[in-house]
């Protein structure tokens, strides 16, 4: 690798351009039509639980996912759930449309990721367990709607799809970098690939016309102080993840010198303490759960 300036730091070229990178941004699978069309049902109050399932039950995938979603370690049911309008009696208009929404997700990441070492299944099981973690972090610290905080935390590393091949080419440099200087690994990514995977998930969820609260919360999710939309979002999604990254859930290199913003944490009124019994509440959950839904 051609290098400049500071040794291990690729040279300006060997850099992908933002044009490049949109144009990958472009390529991500966009959410389907029936995805839009369900996620408007969901949202809208007049829509009946049999109107619902009758847009759910044109897109035979969609059907499918849901069920298994539903089924999953995501909600524990004690039931197995065998219909749509079952699905939707049991948990809800705004679940559903986390499950729909969850679908799309599990394409998208059910990949291995080679720029953050991170084997098939890794990246998923990360950021559906973020997603939980957040849920139950919104229920404790009273942020609603609590669903919104599952979606910012199932997406907050989306961006990591789009800069894992850059990464791979320069992973020496950003592993090196991050451990020489103890300097987080998403702060070495902006200094040698001159973007991070947060400002790409940003990227990525804007394009998918995602609402800016939602947009902004993956944006900071490794710098929370910076939001002021919907700042508690952000920081229910930065907490949820350093927990599940402080319990070794799909770590990968991001992991490397990971700080947990005391801004995030003042602001949603945990102290050492309270954010040690939050580890102890959440690792039994998290690690025991099966999200594969192959
Ligand atoms: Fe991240
Ligand atoms: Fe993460």
């Amino acid at each position: 690798m051609t290098t400049t300036g500071a040794p291990g730091v690729p040279a300006a070229s060997a850099r992908p351009t933002l044009a490049e990178i949109s144009a990958e941004v472009d390529e991500l699978p966009a959410p389907p039509v029936s995805l839009a069309a369900v996620i408007a049902a969901c949202d809208d109050p007049d829509v009946t639980v049999g109107q619902l399932a009758q847009r759910i039950l044109q897109d035979q995938n969609l059907t499918a996912s849901i069920l298994k979603l539903a089924n999953s370690a995501f909600y524990g049911l004690s039931r197995r759930i065998t219909t749509v309008t079952e699905a939707i009696g049991l948990l809800g208009f705004s679940t559903i449309k986390s499950l729909a929404i969850s679908s799309h997700t599990y394409r998208l990441l059910n990949r291995p990721l080679d720029g953050y070492a991170m084997a098939q299944g890794e990246i998923w099981r990360h950021s559906a367990a973020v997603a939980m973690t957040a849920r139950m972090l919104a229920v404790e610290v009273r942020l609603a709607p609590v669903e919104e905080a599952f979606i910012a935390g199932l997406l907050h590393d989306v961006g990591k799809v789009v800069l894992s091949s850059h990464l791979e080419r320069a992973f020496t440099s950003v592993v090196g970098r991050s451990q020489e200087r103890h300097m987080p690994f998403v702060d070495a990514e902006r200094e040698v690939l001159g973007f991070d995977h947060a400002e790409l998930g940003a990227m990525v969820t804007q394009r998918w016309n995602f609402p800016p609260e939602l947009v902004e919360a993956i944006r900071f999710h490794h710098t929370p102080a910076e939001a002021v939309l919907r700042p508690r979002l952000c920081h229910v999604v930065h907490l949820a993840d350093a927990v599940c990254v402080m319990l070794g859930v799909g770590l990968g290199v991001d992991g490397l010198a990971y700080e947990v913003d005391g801004h995030a944490l003042s602001s949603l009124g945990f102290d050492r303490g309270r954010l040690e019994r939050l580890l102890d509440q959440v690792e039994p959950i998290v690690s025991a759960a099966d999200f594969s839904l192959a």
